[in-house]
């Protein structure tokens, strides 16, 4: 068998409306302070995958080139591919097929993460030889997703966001394919929506009388934009941080899993993981809570903090109570100020959500 290659799916729609990425890429929303993105880039070069294909799309592929690079940083070799308009993730296979060539290949979509990586499933796939293998989890709100259903070890139907879903089998964004994809891929037409879609095209070769294996994972999470899907996302994470000190501390306390990035610097602060300081973080005389991931060049100064993500930049001073299960964006700034009679005053960008509590 030809070495199995990697295609990440990071190209789509840029809408950008979401608090969180109307300045950025979907797939480059941090979790744990890296762009989701890396994650699949690591269970690749995890699992033996050497050359990774990535699709981008013109509005945003800049973007996501400049942050993942040539790959080198991952030991893997990245190769882009321009989906001109997002016609769909078949269609994106049939983008990067002078890429992929006779190789199988794992297709992983790039705002997609899985907790456990994808060895299990490379190992599957070589000793079970299939003619696809797509990965599966029970979820509450199927008809958001693609469906399958099974008879025993095979996928027998497949159907993508049903309104009265026969089972409650999510597709998750991680597919691995032979070379029969690209055929599956150019018999299908367009789907209400206007997309070539994947799930008619492994739906083809199941009518084809190819054998299609499930296989059932935990662990799974697809960015949907929601502060609780992302605190959900960072949880994933951080559960399974190894604990890592490099930045400086001064009368700190760092208690359980924690990462401290070189160049952040802690004065009388106290963090308790599972947590995350990014690199040039300043913390001063506050306390971090678990499940916390702070940014890079952040500042938390008399402040306390627990199960939130702040993103690169942002500064929280002066706080009376506790900051929890919050979401900053980039270079937001939170402070109390001594005035009197005690006021709230914000400048707040659009969709955002405040609540006091
Ligand atoms: O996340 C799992 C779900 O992903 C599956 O259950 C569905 O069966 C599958 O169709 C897909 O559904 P979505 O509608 O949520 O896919 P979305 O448009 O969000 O695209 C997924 C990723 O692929 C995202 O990183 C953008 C990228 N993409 C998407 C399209 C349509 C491309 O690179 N090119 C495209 O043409």
């Amino acid at each position: 068998m030809l070495p199995l290659k990697g295609l990440i799916l990071s190209g789509g729609k840029g809408t950008r409306l979401r608090p969180i990425t109307h300045t950025s890429a979907k797939q480059l929303v941090p979790v744990a302070n890296r762009p989701v993105l890396f994650y699949g880039i690591d269970a690749m070069a995890q699992a033996g995958i050497r050359e990774i294909g990535i699709i981008i799309a013109p509005e945003t592929g800049d973007e996501i080139r400049e942050v993942a690079g040539d790959g080198s940083a991952f030991g893997v070799q990245i190769t882009y591919i321009l989906q001109d308009e997002p016609a769909g993730l078949a269609h994106a296979v049939l983008t990067a097929e002078p890429f992929l060539g006779d190789s199988p290949f794992v297709m992983y979509l790039g705002d997609n993460l899985l907790q456990g990586g994808i060895d299990d499933l490379v190992t599957a796939f070589r000793a079970n030889a299939p003619d696809a293998l797509i990965l599966l989890t029970p979820v509450p709100d199927p008809e958001h997703y693609g469906v399958a259903e099974l008879d025993g070890d095979r996928v027998v139907a497949l159907a993508e966001k049903p309104p009265e879903p026969k089972t409650d089998l999510a597709l998750v964004g991680v597919y691995m394919f032979t070379p029969l994809i690209h055929e599956a891929a150019r018999a299908i037409e367009p789907s209400a929506r206007g997309e070539l879609e994947i799930t008619d095209a492994i739906q083809h070769l199941v009518d084809t009388g190819r054998r299609v294996e499930p296989h059932i994972v935990q662990g799974w999470w697809k960015d949907t934009g929601r502060l609780d899907d992302m605190l959900e996302a960072n949880r994933l994470i951080l559960d399974r941080l190894a604990h890592r000190v490099d930045g400086e501390l001064v009368d700190s306390q760092v208690e359980g899993r924690v990462v401290i990035e070189a160049g952040a610097r802690l004065e009388r602060a106290t963090v308790r993981g599972p947590a995350v300081i990014g690199a040039g973080a300043r913390l001063t005389d506050c306390y971090i809570g678990p499940y916390s991931a702070i940014g890079e060049d952040c500042v938390v100064e008399r402040a306390e903090i627990e199960h939130s993500i702040l993103l690169a930049g942002s500064s929280v001073r002066h706080l009376d109570g506790r900051m929890e299960s919050s979401l900053l964006g980039r270079n937001v700034t939170i402070s109390r100020g001594d005035r009197q009679p005690k006021a709230f005053r914000f400048m707040v960008g659009d969709n955002s959500d405040i609540e006091i509590l």
